[in-house]
């Protein structure tokens, strides 16, 4: 969701189609291409079609042009006996240029039908591209949607370097669905790149006895066709693709309102009931603490879940953050959490710029260290900065490497990073600067430019080696 201008509503009246057309054969007709995923041209012209990429170079092919996202409705069946899923996933856009077709991101699973504000929409495959034909070219400014119907086992993503398997992981009770970076595309059809954000609705349908977890608020819950249950969940706030969820299964739930009144719901597998009660205390703590010191708590809960896929780490789902298989211990939890303002309120805008949510999550580990009673930042800095050998000297983590995203750099380098801007400004210019830093960027999308650039301004200082050392060189900073 980028908020650009808006079509007339004379507009939109042209660019629909009358109902007739939705009987149209998905076969018929130039404008109804092959549906057979070989990836046929469709038969628009080129003209006029969204790019395939959001214009991030690292990952030329993530995200799409053309459009911005404003909303999701994401309505998924899923049976864990057979690991199918049935999706229907509606998108509400606005055409950002004159578009005679447009790309959505889906990995795997078979589309049955696209429609285009309710008329058949012809379609294609190839690799990770769908590509949407409309019926008629949308109109630069043009607000539409996309219905997309799809089917089939969604394939967790094996990524090569550092980060074992993500998307969307079939558990023994449901599925364990954490998605960064680009995961969300195996589950529901998408524009996957957090520079488009949008919010979303989840109308999730599980067999009765389990339960479905995604972002935001449950909006209800009721009994569905063949002893099963619908679970719906809405999120009002922008959110990157990859922070969505649909976490399913035998979960035990503990719910109510941190000491500051921040609704919290904590859920756990049986497997980790005993690390329910502790789940849900110190998500509370941390929610309040980094509530007092970033700036208000950006969305409208917060909490934690803790399903039985091995998975050994976690992530920071938009008011949900998930714990793959472990008892998390409080650090992780003040990471996870510090996220939901770092790299969920403010997001990223392109993938190099990772270290604005791991070096940030990772100082806040230091920084609850130090809050209560443990080492401080500058110990924690210390410590790693006497380490001579250490390789992240050799990666310089403001450029992550698009094979190499999480690499430990972009985590402690950056922490480091944070606490030498502390060192330079001060205490009260530094905390200025986070609290600034988060309200300016509330629910969008920044860059490390935008963020030496207020450093500078805040403090009154020219901090441009400070960060070239840090951030862009391949060595180890003087100090
Ligand atoms: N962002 C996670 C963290 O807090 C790490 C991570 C990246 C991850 N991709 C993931 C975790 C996929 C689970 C699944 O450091
Ligand atoms: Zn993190």
């Amino acid at each position: 969701m980028r908020f650009t201008r808006q079509a007339s509503a004379a507009l939109v009246a042209l660019l629909t189609l009358p109902a007739c057309s939705q009987s149209g054969d998905a076969a018929a007709g130039p404008a109804h291409p092959d549906t057979s995923g070989k990836g046929t041209p469709v038969a628009a012209s080129g003209a006029d079609a969204g790019a395939p990429g959001i214009g991030d170079s690292d990952f030329p092919l993530d995200g799409n042009g053309g459009y911005d996202v404003g909303h999701y409705g994401v309505t998924i069946g899923y049976t864990p006996s057979t690991k199918h899923l049935d999706g229907v996933t509606t998108i509400d856009a606005t055409a950002t240029q004159r578009l005679s077709r447009f790309n959505l991101d889906l990995s795997g699973l078979e589309v049955s039908e696209a429609t285009v504000d309710g008329a058949k929409a012809g379609f294609s495959r190839e690799g990770d591209e769908l590509t949407v034909t409309p019926p008629t070219p949308l109109a630069d400014g043009a607000r539409f949607t996309v219905k997309i119907t799809y089917a089939g086992q969604p394939k967790p993503v094996k990524d090569p370097s550092n980060l074992g398997t993500y998307g969307f992981i079939p558990t023994t009770d449901g599925a364990f669905v954490a998605s960064e970076p680009a995961g969300s595309k195996t589950w529901f059809p998408n524009n996957d790149h957090p520079a488009d954000k949008a919010t979303f609705d989840f109308q999730i349908t599980v067999p009765q006895g389990l339960t479905a977890l995604a972002n935001g608020e449950l909006t209800g819950k009721k009994a569905a066709p063949g002893g099963r249950t619908t679970f719906t969940w809405r999120e009002t706030h922008p959110m990157a693709t990859y922070l969505a969820t649909a976490t399913l299964g035998k979960f035990d739930l503990r719910q109510g309102k941190t000491a500051g009144g921040i609704p919290n719901l904590a859920a756990v597998d049986p497997a980790y009931r005993n690390a329910l009660g502790k789940l849900y205390r110190v998500s509370g703590e941390v929610t309040d603490y980094w509530s007092k010191l970033f700036g208000p708590y950006p969305f409208s809960s917060t909490g934690g879940v803790v399903d039985n896929y091995s998975a050994g780490y976690a992530l920071e789902n938009q008011t949900k953050p998930m714990y793959g298989g472990f008892d998390p211990d409080t650090s992780i939890i003040a990471h996870e959490l510090a996220h939901q303002w770092f790299g969920d309120s403010v997001s990223i805008k392109r993938w190099k710029d990772l270290w604005l949510n791991e070096g940030f999550a990772t100082y806040a580990e230091w920084l609850w260290s130090e809050h209560t009673g443990g080492a401080t930042a500058d110990t924690m800095f210390r410590r790693q900065y006497a380490v001579k050998n250490d390789p992240v000297w050799k990666y310089p983590p403001g450029r992550a490497k698009p094979d190499d995203l999480f690499n430990q750099s972009v985590y402690r380098r950056g922490a480091m990073t944070l606490q030498a801007v502390r060192r330079a400004v001060g205490d009260q210019t530094f905390f200025t600067l986070l609290r600034t830093w988060v309200a300016d960027h509330k629910y969008g999308n920044a860059t490390t430019p935008e963020f030496i650039a207020l450093a500078e301004k805040l403090s009154g200082k020219q901090l441009d080696s400070l960060f070239d050392s840090w951030l862009f060189q391949p060595s180890r900073p003087e100090s």
